[in-house]
């Protein structure tokens, strides 16, 4: 007889799926592409954030930490969030270093909803933003961005809202459309937050990419009461490369700090510790560091667009970010998934179907999202090959 026991998986695990983003990235690895799908920067670390991490790892600093992390590290974030978010936070209670940006989120939507609350997201969204919610038994709610000129009607917002709506989740500058929110329309965000008495949540990952005539705005630094209900979310991943290192972090009202880390302890215990003490390095960075990183992807921005104009792509120019959402209802390809399947097999470059965007698969049937993220002689040379294999369609 066998001992075998057969799985049935959980009631909040049965609809999981691997994510596209996650599907594009292992087809590509199988045929040795060149991956335009997950949003990851190849480019090396800085050598004083490597060598400041083999020295934490020689030094051992290799215990567990607080659960809301080291203070050296939170009083470093508080002065960044001074200084580049124009936030002024305690260090020793509104700010917890967290597993990667995803880990603070994780760790808010557990302290701040319940199963069967709603949550309104901005469509086309991030995936891990709509997943995680319903993994943990939340409604989502969308408002559809407007792909042409990035715009979305306050209309939409009230109307999305019911009796059971608690919050909102804003991820500026944008994945995967590379919108930037202006201040006007996280101000009117933040009035309906208020008015409806709903939390925010801010994902500012890709807060230094941003693109000449644009600015980043933390909402949370527009009044007190905006404040007084938001968390915002950030990360070293996408600013330092070091997407592997897991590390991110939450700023907030201390109330929800508090709880937070009492639930990343739970999940996560605390963020790495050796390269919680590296990541310190990082603070130590000059400004033409981001400068120059700014220019590198302007100028990937701008080479992406023009190629998939060329070839005959709808493109709404990235604000900031390193992503497009690429239309292609003028091109002979039946579905989304049918464009990447043709890219991934002849230009040997993944790119992920638009529908991993979109509550309703339908919606995002003509769209591909494109990561101009690697470096520029990888990007140069996928464009090259999408440029042959669409030559002749
Ligand atoms: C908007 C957004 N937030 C969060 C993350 C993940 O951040 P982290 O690596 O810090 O968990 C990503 C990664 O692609 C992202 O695009």
């Amino acid at each position: 007889m066998s001992n075998s026991k057969i799985f049935q998986p959980s009631d909040r695990t049965v609809g999981l799926k691997q994510s596209g983003i996650r599907s594009a990235s292992q087809r590509c690895q199988q045929i040795s592409g060149i991956n335009l799908g997950q949003g990851v920067c190849d480019i090396p670390i800085m050598p004083v954030i490597k060598e400041a991490a083999a020295a934490s790892i020689n030094n051992d600093k290799s215990l567990y930490s607080a659960c809301e992390g080291i203070y050296p590290l939170r009083e470093k974030i508080a002065e960044k969030m001074l200084a580049f978010n124009n936030l002024k936070v305690d260090p020793a209670t509104q700010v917890m270093v967290s597993h990667g940006a995803t880990g603070a989120y994780v760790s808010a939507v557990n302290t701040l909803f319940n199963p069967g609350d709603e949550v309104i997201l901005f469509e086309p969204f991030y995936g891990y933003h709509k997943d995680l919610l319903e993994l943990f038994g939340c409604t989502i709610k969308t408002v559809p961005i407007n792909m042409t000129d990035f715009s979305f009607s306050m209309d939409d917002v009230r109307a999305a809202i019911s009796n059971k709506t608690k919050a909102i989740v804003v991820c500026t500058p944008n994945n995967p459309t590379g919108k930037i929110f202006s201040r006007e329309e996280l101000l009117a965000i933040g009035e309906v937050a208020i008015d409806n008495d709903l939390y925010i949540l801010t994902d500012e990952m890709y807060e230094y990419i941003t693109y000449p005539g644009y600015e980043h705005v933390s909402l949370a630094s527009l009044s007190d009461d905006l404040f007084a209900r938001t968390i915002t979310i950030s990360g070293f991943s996408k600013t330092y490369n070091m997407t592997g290192w897991r590390l991110g972090y939450a700023v907030g009202p201390a109330a929800i700090i508090e709880k937070m880390a009492l639930v990343q302890d739970l999940i996560y215990v605390c963020p790495s510790t050796p390269l919680q003490y590296a990541s310190l390095a990082a603070y130590t960075l000059a400004d033409d560091y981001y400068t120059a990183m700014r220019d590198e992807y302007l100028k990937k921005r701008d080479l992406t667009v023009q190629v998939l104009e060329k070839l005959g792509f709808n493109v709404t120019c990235p604000q900031g970010a390193y992503y497009i959402m690429a239309n292609f209802a003028n091109l002979p390809f039946a579905d989304d998934e049918t464009a990447t399947n043709f890219l991934l097999e002849k230009a040997k470059v993944a790119t992920v179907t638009g529908r991993s965007f979109f509550q309703n698969p339908v919606d995002g049937k003509q769209f591909l999202r494109i990561c101009y993220a690697l470096d520029e002689s990888k990007v140069s040379q996928a464009l090259t090959q999408l440029e042959i294999a669409m030559s002749d369609i």
